[in-house]
């Protein structure tokens, strides 16, 4: 009999601080009008210095494992995508087993941009289908205001703090992953990049006075790709799983901007109600929007059995995935 990938809880943390489009008026030359209309933020999530990826991380993990009634011992590993580890290495996956008691299992981060949850539901689905596993942790988390440069006006009130984590296994009921696309084109990689601080600049003086380490988005040209792409994934993912457009029952997208979401929405012929925005509460989280809204939706019922879900999402590299859940048993 084949096997069968479940996701059997799930979990999510922001951080306490809200920093408001009222706040942010106060620091660069902006307006909460051009804000909402342009994004649909209001506000976002941001930690304090004492506080990093790794800590939010911990609570949303402890809180799948909590929804899926899943021990410590249970655990076969744990992934974590993500582009603001607390360090280089080790990785933050590692630090967040150690620190929940998960023992000595495999544990490492991986680097998607903002597409990184669906990357790794991707890889827990591989490894469970295979027999590899039976249980598995997926994050997806970023603190991108710890990145961010708060004199550029264009990026910085795009961007807030958070982490999602779900428990996925081979026994149901669940949320069953189903048909997926994911891709990448490196060639548009500059257009959203971190260009200080790796192998090929060094953090030096230099690249602290040049602001390198912050994120540098040439962000039309990333909307214009982002639209396509999401769209792209969505009906590829769709026609690997056999599903039509019709039986889609709701779209949980990366929450980057309002308008790139309603632009897929309308790809897949979704009414209002069929789509999941909490973007206005948290901005973009990066890694983290798409688990985070999962969470939510599956909280406040916005999910029930049996349901279709579209998971879509684009990001640095730059990469771009999709992914069907049913929710059938
Ligand atoms: N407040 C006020 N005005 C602003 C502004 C701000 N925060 N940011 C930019 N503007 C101005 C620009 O300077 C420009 O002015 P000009 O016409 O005088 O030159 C004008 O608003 C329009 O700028 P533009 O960049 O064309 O706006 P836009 O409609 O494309 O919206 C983004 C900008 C960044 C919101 C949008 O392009 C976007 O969301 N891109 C995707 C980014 C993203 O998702 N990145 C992460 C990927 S995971």
């Amino acid at each position: 009999m084949s096997r069968n990938a479940y996701i059997v809880g799930t979990g999510h943390k922001v951080p306490d601080g809200v920093l408001t489009n009222a706040d942010l008026e106060k620091i660069v030359d902006t307006t909460d009008e051009w804000i909402t209309t342009r994004t649909g933020i209001k506000e976002r999530r941001k930690t304090d210095d004492d506080t990093a990826t790794s800590d939010l991380v911990a609570v949303a993990v402890e809180k799948a494992m909590k929804d899926a009634g899943w021990k410590p011992e249970d655990v076969q590993g744990i992934i974590v995508g993500t582009v603001t580890p607390d360090y280089c290495f080790p990785s933050t996956a590692a630090l967040v087993a150690d620190r929940l008691g998960l023992g000595t299992v495999p544990a490492y981060d991986f680097e998607a941009g903002c597409t990184a949850f669906i990357y790794g539901l991707v890889q827990a689905k591989a490894f469970i289908e295979s027999g590899m596993m039976d249980r598995i942790i997926v994050v997806g988390a970023d603190c991108l205001t710890k990145i961010t440069n708060w004199n550029d006006r264009t990026s910085c009130i795009l961007f807030g703090d958070g982490a999602g984590a779900v428990a996925v296994s081979s026994e149901g009921p669940g949320g069953r992953l189903g048909g997926w696309h994911w891709g990448s084109d490196g060639s548009l990689g500059k257009h959203l990049i971190q260009p200080g601080g790796g192998a090929r600049r060094p953090a030096s003086h230099e690249t602290v006075d040049l602001i390198e380490h912050t994120i540098h988005m040439d962000g039309s040209r990333i909307f214009k790709h982002a639209v396509r792409a999401m769209r792209d994934s969505c009906m590829k993912a769709l026609e690997k799983d056999g599903t039509e457009k019709k039986d889609v029952d709701l779209l949980i997208s990366h929450q980057a901007n309002l308008r790139i979401i309603d632009a897929t929405a309308r790809a897949l012929e979704l009414k209002p109600e069929q789509v999941y925005i909490n973007i206005q509460k948290y901005g973009n989280t990066s890694a983290a929007s798409i688990p985070m809204a999962l969470d939510e939706a599956m909280r406040d019922g916005t999910i029930s059995t049996p349901n279709t879900v579209v998971l879509a999402a684009f990001g640095a590299g730059l990469t771009w995935g999709g992914m069907i859940l049913h929710w059938d048993e």
